[in-house]
């Protein structure tokens, strides 16, 4: 009985334990695509997965708090001082959102924000991350494997 209920567990338990926060590469490239992410502002697929690669892991359930007492949300690390209210500190709360939504498993809130901030005039030079391990560099391989369609 043991033995069962434990290999059940191990079958089932074991890949939601694991996955659960992280989302595979290839799956977000192709939710990025269909939000039309792909040339937005010039940055295409694959500097949106560097950026997403650098800010969280792929952790769409990353939370992390800065120095200044502000905390970056989600896959793309969002910041509560400038782009979404935590109810901590103050927010100019730019995208107009409770800073939670950007950890929605959907993603959709995270994206519509990240478009509000690369459509600015920084581009994806918001995120020092990006600036620092992604522009300029080849990106193509983030793409291996993945397939759109
Ligand atoms: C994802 O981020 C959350 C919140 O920061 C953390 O608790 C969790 O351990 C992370 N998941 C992985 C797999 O690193």
């Amino acid at each position: 009985m043991m033995i069962r209920a434990l290999l059940i567990c191990v079958a089932s338990c074991l890949p939601v334990v694991t996955s659960k926060d992280i989302i595979n590469r290839c799956v977000l490239a192709k939710v990025l695509y269909e939000e039309d992410l792909d040339g937005f502002e010039g940055y295409s697929l694959p500097d949106w997965l560097c950026l997403a690669f650098i800010e969280s892991n792929f952790n769409i359930s990353k939370v992390s708090e800065n120095v200044d007492g502000s905390f970056d949300y989600g896959i793309f690390q969002i910041n509560s001082h400038f782009w979404c209210n935590d109810y901590h500190s103050h927010s100019e709360n730019f995208c107009h959102m409770d800073c939670q939504e950007l950890l929605d498993p959907n993603l959709l809130p995270s994206i519509h924000c990240a478009k509000k901030i690369v459509s600015g005039s920084k581009g994806m030079r918001n995120w020092v991350g990006w600036r620092l391990h992604c522009s300029g560099r080849p990106l193509s391989y983030w793409m291996t494997g993945c397939r759109l369609g």
